[in-house]
């Protein structure tokens, strides 16, 4: 165990007598860190030890830390107008330019948006917009949400219940009804069922579910584009064109979750830009403001935003910060950030590397069992035995572990199970890189041999 010494010692004292934090665990958080400042890629603790921050605050620092642009645009904004109304009858000019970019920026199909203060409250968006959207249509049974086991779309109720990691659910069972998960195509263990390809075969399992529940009672399938806090699962590339015509022939509407993927750090602007297909929906949050301001929103196409403009009633679902004027500031900013300095190409490139590095320093540990990533998004999952791809017991607590020896030697980021993750911000620079490369081998290797 760490010997924490007095500043860190002191302010956790103080942490541990008044606040509660997310995930709330006291004994887990006796060994947390105290951050208080940050650069770039670097983040420093209350003792003045520097980390890589291997996970870019949590994915959503893609600009770093320090940034002075987006703090200058915050600035700005905050002297001019700190806040307004974003309700129906009141609007405000960033909000409008931010509406305005996004639609050239995001899938053709998409031109209309909606904000909110994150991703959770992104995912409760879609899935009011999709009832209504059924509603307004005139198939009101239309109400159920089909999502994927291993992924996150937040844990507010509703969002919650479209999650598909069992363990965010039991203390706050019941769920809300008429959601149902579908198996991820996770192509290290999904096990296809027909002699179709594999991500045919894990597309298809949608097929079921919808004739399962009956299509006239489906509203919308939600899924991540490459599944993160799952862990960073990348679908295979027949998987979603394949999802796309399951949604039409059924009509049932397509929410792509890109709250982690939106914003180049898979390597594309949007992370189904690397499948050729749009959604009907999309969800974003995180990387819009890098995280310098709580921000996030959904993005409908035509025929949605043309349904809700026809509507008499109001669609009674609002925020008090919905179109916040300085998050729209800061995400405007972001946007001109994310197109000067090509975000996207940087992350592919930056990912490449990454993951290259990775396979050829671990690929040989008999304890590595899968190498994964897209863009700037990687996992190294670890395995008892990697021919029959046993994971290891829970009580081994084998990821824990190596997350705990990387924290010792400079890298801070997260594992799933036994899958430690990448997604360090888009401004990490090459010998940084090697240096995460160079810390988790070393990491393993204390911990596995
Ligand atoms: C894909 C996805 N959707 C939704 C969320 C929830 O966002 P928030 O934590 O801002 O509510 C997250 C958070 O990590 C996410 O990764």
């Amino acid at each position: 165990m760490t010997q924490t010494s007095s500043k860190s010692a002191d302010l956790l004292a103080r942490d541990r007598a008044h606040l509660l934090h997310p995930l709330h665990n006291a004994k887990q958080h006796q060994q947390a860190r105290v951050w208080v400042s940050g650069q770039g890629a670097i983040l420093t603790d209350a003792d003045g030890k520097t980390f890589i921050d291997g996970l870019a605050g949590l994915w959503n620092v893609t600009a770093g830390h320090g940034n002075q642009e987006l703090v200058h645009a915050m600035h700005e904004q905050a002297g001019r107008l700190a806040y307004v109304s974003g309700y129906s009858g009141s609007s405000n000019p960033r909000a409008i330019e931010l509406a305005e970019q996004l639609a050239t920026l995001c899938y053709p199909s998409i031109s209309h948006f909606f904000f909110t203060s994150g991703g959770g409250e992104a995912t409760e968006s879609s899935i009011k917009m999709a009832r209504a959207y059924w509603k307004h249509r005139g198939q009101s049974a239309k109400t159920k949400v089909i999502s994927r086991e291993e992924g996150y779309h937040g844990v507010t109720l509703a969002a919650m219940s479209a999650t598909g990691l069992s363990p965010y659910w039991p203390l706050f069972e019941p769920r809300v009804p008429g959601f149902s998960h579908i198996p991820s195509p996770y192509p290290y263990r999904y096990e296809g069922r027909d002699h179709q390809s594999q991500g045919l075969s894990a597309a298809d399992e949608l097929e079921q579910a919808i004739l399962r529940e009956g299509a006239e009672t489906v509203a919308m399938f939600i899924a991540e584009p490459v599944q993160g806090a799952g862990g960073v699962i990348v679908p295979q590339d027949d998987y979603f064109p394949r999802i796309r015509e399951i949604c039409d022939r059924y009509q049932v509407l397509l929410v792509a979750d890109e709250v982690i993927t939106g914003f180049g750090r898979t390597g594309e602007m949007f992370g189904l830009n690397h499948w050729g297909i749009e959604p009907d929906i999309i969800q974003f949050a995180k990387a819009i403001t890098s995280g310098y301001f709580p921000f996030g929103g959904i993005g409908i196409n035509d025929s949605i935003a043309d349904t809700l403009d026809k509507a008499d009633t109001p669609w009674m679902h609002a925020y008090t910060y919905s179109a916040h004027p300085v998050g729209c500031a800061v995400a405007l900013r972001m946007l001109r950030l994310i197109k000067e300095e090509s975000f996207p190409e940087q992350a592919a490139t930056k990912g490449r590397r990454l993951l290259q590095q990775l396979r050829s320093a671990l690929s040989d540990h008999p304890h590595v069992g899968d190498i994964r990533g897209k863009g700037l998004m990687c996992a190294v999952e670890l395995v008892e035995n990697k021919e029959t791809k046993e994971a290891f017991s829970a009580e081994q607590q084998i990821g824990m572990r190596v997350n705990q020896e990387a924290i010792e030697k400079g890298l801070f980021s997260r594992v799933k199970g036994d899958s430690y993750l990448l997604a360090p911000p888009v401004v990490t620079t090459d010998s940084q890189l090697d240096q995460i490369v160079e810390i988790l081998t070393k990491a393993i290797r204390a911990i596995l041999g």
